[in-house]
């Protein structure tokens, strides 16, 4: 159901790789709701990715884009002011990776080579984007710049590994931002903290059936989709939200204010073995 709420707005959508990807559903979204976008993605992710096939459903453009590179940057707002004749009203920075999840480098062995990598990916890029935008004044006054996070930036969870540090960056990016484009061009800058999430990126993470169960039975409202976190995106675009900025705001179903539930408990009683190596002092759990 479309509300208008973007209607003759102009949006660039990062990260969009296949139809389980949040960014796909917010595209769609946007679209629905009266926006007209651009969308990009890695050179690579277009080729093993369907971003083109989005494009051609959405009727508008792809542009290539490592969101790690300055001058990539550049061309993407350049080029999305020039194909969407105007200045930008919102940006979705939807962009993860980590190599040492990926090779299951575990939190205290980590790679610092692929570290770098993981906060230059899924955290710098989202200060290189905002930097550029502000330096090429590409954004319309009171336009909305909305980054992905998850709640492992703020409490531990096992097997989240050093996107944890990556997203509590993106998140302390989020306020130092939002206070300066705030401050000079009223642009408003926040992070959606999204359950997980069955996606390409999400199914990297070490145990996340176990998580999303986990969450699914803490969480009063359950695990919140993709579609149901693009609804949210919407509404952080739109001029409903004008003053809301620098915030991270938890999309979970009420998972990051709850201690345990009966549900969660209940599953809990069920094995009270601990996974322990053999007896001995490490307790890994
Ligand atoms: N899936 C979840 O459980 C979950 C939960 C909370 C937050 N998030 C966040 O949502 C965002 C989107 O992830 P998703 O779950 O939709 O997975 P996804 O795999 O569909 O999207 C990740 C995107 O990042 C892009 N990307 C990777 N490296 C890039 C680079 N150098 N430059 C530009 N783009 C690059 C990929 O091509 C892909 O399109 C991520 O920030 C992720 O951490 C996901």
């Amino acid at each position: 159901m479309s509300y208008n709420l973007l209607k003759g707005k102009r949006g660039i959508i990062f990260g969009a790789l296949n139809d389980m990807s949040i960014a796909w559903k917010v595209a769609e979204r946007a679209v629905e709701e009266g926006a007209i976008i651009t969308l990009t993605n890695t050179p690579m992710a277009m080729r093993l990715g369907e971003t083109d096939a989005l494009a051609q459903k959405l009727n508008t453009i792809v542009i290539p884009a490592d969101a790690t590179k300055v001058e990539d940057l550049e061309n993407v707002f350049s080029k999305s002011v020039e194909y969407l004749g105007g200045k930008i009203d919102f940006v979705l920075h939807s962009i993860g990776m980590s190599p040492n999840v990926r090779k299951k480098r575990p939190y205290d062995d980590l790679d610092y080579n692929f570290l770098d990598t993981t906060l230059n990916v899924s955290a710098i890029s989202f200060h290189k984007m905002i930097q550029v935008a502000k330096k090429m004044d590409a954004i319309n006054e009171w336009g909305s710049i909305v980054a992905l996070s998850y709640v492992a930036a703020q409490r531990t969870l096992y097997g989240y590994n050093d996107m944890a540090d990556a997203k509590a960056l993106l998140e302390s990016i989020a306020r130092s931002f939002g206070y300066i484009y705030g401050r000079e061009r009223n642009v408003r800058i926040n992070t959606i903290s999204q359950s997980p999430t069955i996606t390409t990126a999400g199914s990297g993470v070490k145990g996340m059936d176990s998580l999303m169960d986990f969450s699914e039975r803490m969480a009063p409202l359950g695990n919140a989709s993709a579609l149901e976190c693009a609804d949210y995106c919407i509404t952080l675009f739109s001029d409903l939200t004008k003053k809301v900025t620098m915030q991270n705001l938890f999309h979970d179903g009420g998972f990051s204010s709850m201690g345990m539930s009966l549900r969660a408990m209940n599953q809990y009683s069920k094995g009270l073995e601990c996974d322990c190596d053999g007896g001995e002092k490490i307790c890994y759990g």
